[in-house]
């Protein structure tokens, strides 16, 4: 343990394994002596956990190292380091690059931060750790419950990714995959939800492809099987998965038969052209995926359905881009995250030349994103008038504008079990607490979020649904 006590400022970028690894380290650090701070000036070490899965991430941290980089003159003591895929991609080049930096380190690493910074420290020159090692550093670090009051957490059940689509850094800055022991999971599903949490999410670059690397052990299927029977849980998800393992079991977990899995599946498609899919080497075709998306609904009626798009891939004709709008509009997805191409240093496609201009990827990503913005308007509209349940999570934005003085019936806030934002006012006498679940009546959709009034409190998983049975097509 160091006698001095100090001060970790991590900024995080990227996706939610980047949260959750943020979160890691302030737990291997607290147990050096560390303890968080949200103010950089008064940091003794400051971390960039960053994200290079887009040119546009790496460009931020180098902009956010720069800023940093002044406090050093104030703080002799200051250690500055860079984590996560940015960390893995450039290793010790990183260090030359930056010559102020003093650290960087791979998430494969995070356990070893503590003795690093400490030989930084003793040292006085710069490390780069980020070697890749199996099994060892998710058994290393499980989630320890923070008793902070939160009512969801990330688990992370897997690492790296096998898949190497030509457009992608992950695979070349996480390494292989490994998933995580099915008993550990459990373990550390059932103490979360011992401290109060309600809602998990296991996080993976290709959750579905959980267990493939431990024959004869549960598969990712069997995973959420087991997960959902720790008593207490109240609300699985799970994210990323890909259409390659999307399996028959994993379709039908969506049938019911789990009740804590909620009804919302996010699967990236990246493009409505087969061709394009090709050239990604996304290993699937248009039908395939269709055929997909077709079982989930037959499965799970209500289910809302998510995906990713790139736009302006190395060739992307005008016509492949009109086949990923006609996909869109034929799956009617609830929302989707879409993306430029970006080409990534190492990968297959940075091999071709990125041949689609920077204004025409531009104009392809507003023409995707506006036809989304039609068809998630049209698709929302099923909320209206209906009862759904909403995990509560605190006063809405508006009330916290609002402040202290701010009724408390004013505006809660919380999510519906398919990821929705949800404000409502509350009209019962009992307060709504944070954790909470509860049944409000849609009376407004807006694009993004919905607005009602609270019906009832602590309902137990409250009908959200008219069964549907009927349409099997995909529009
Ligand atoms: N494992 C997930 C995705 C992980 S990355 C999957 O296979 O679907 C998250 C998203 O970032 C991807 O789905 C993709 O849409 C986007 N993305 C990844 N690399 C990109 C690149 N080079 N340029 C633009 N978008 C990219
Ligand atoms: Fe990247 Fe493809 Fe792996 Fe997803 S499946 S992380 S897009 S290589
Ligand atoms: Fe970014 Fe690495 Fe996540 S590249 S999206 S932080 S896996």
């Amino acid at each position: 343990m160091n006698q001095k006590e100090r001060f970790v400022y991590v900024q995080t970028f990227g996706c939610q394994m980047n949260i959750y690894d943020t979160e890691r380290m302030h737990q291997v650090l607290g147990v050096d002596g560390y303890s968080t701070t949200n103010d950089p000036s008064q940091a003794d070490l400051i971390l960039l956990n960053t994200c290079s899965v887009r040119d546009k991430a790496e460009q931020k941290m180098l902009s956010a190292l720069g800023r940093f980089h002044p406090l050093k003159e104030h703080n002799d003591e200051l250690v500055l380091g860079v984590t996560g895929c940015v960390a893995t991609q450039e290793k010790d080049a990183l260090l030359q690059k930056v010559p102020y930096l003093d650290l960087v380190l791979g998430p494969d690493n995070i356990a070893a931060l503590p003795e690093v910074v400490r030989k930084v420290r003793s040292d006085r020159q710069g490390i780069a750790e980020t070697k890749f090692y199996n099994k060892r550093s998710y058994e290393w670090i499980p989630v320890e419950p923070q008793n902070d009051g939160e009512v969801s957490a990330m688990l992370t059940i897997m690492k790296g990714c096998n898949k190497f689509c030509s457009f992608c850094i992950v695979p070349f800055t996480r390494g292989r995959e490994v998933s995580k022991p099915a008993n550990l999971i459990v373990d550390e599903v059932k103490r979360l939800v011992d401290h109060g949490v309600k809602e998990i999410t296991l996080l993976g670059q290709n959750v579905n492809s959980y267990g493939l690397d431990r024959p004869g052990e549960p598969d990712f299927a069997e995973l959420l099987a087991l997960v959902d029977g720790v008593a207490g849980l109240e609300r699985l998800r799970f994210t990323t998965s890909h259409p390659w393992d999307c399996t028959d079991e994993l379709i039908a977990s969506f049938d019911g038969r789990l009740g804590s899995l909620c009804e919302y599946f996010h699967l990236p498609v990246q493009s409505g052209s087969d061709e394009v899919l090709k050239m990604m080497r996304r290993g699937y075709t248009i039908e395939s995926f269709k055929e997909r998306m077709l079982r989930l609904k037959e499965a799970c009626p209500d289910i809302a359905l998510s995906t990713d798009i790139i736009v302006g891939f190395p060739g992307e004709t005008e016509a492949q881009l009109e086949e990923t709008i006609e996909l869109l509009r034929e799956v009617q997805f609830e929302r989707i995250f879409s993306f430029a191409y970006s080409e990534r240093p190492g990968t297959a496609a940075a091999r071709v030349v990125d041949d689609i201009p920077r204004e025409v990827k531009a104009d392809r990503l507003r023409r995707v994103q506006a036809a989304q913005a039609e068809i998630s308007g049209e698709v929302m509209k099923k909320y209206q008038g209906r009862t759904v349940e909403v995990l509560v999570e605190g006063p809405s934005r508006k009330a916290e504008r609002a402040g202290a003085s701010a009724d408390f019936k004013a505006q809660m806030a919380g999510r519906t079990r398919s990821n929705v934002v949800t404000n409502f006012s509350t009209q019962l006498d009992r307060p709504v607490q944070k954790g909470d679940l509860v049944q409000v009546v849609v009376d407004t959709v807006y694009p993004h979020s919905l607005a009602g009034t609270l019906v009832g409190v602590d309902s137990k998983r409250a009908e959200t649904t008219e069964p549907r049975r009927t349409p099997l097509t995909l529009r």
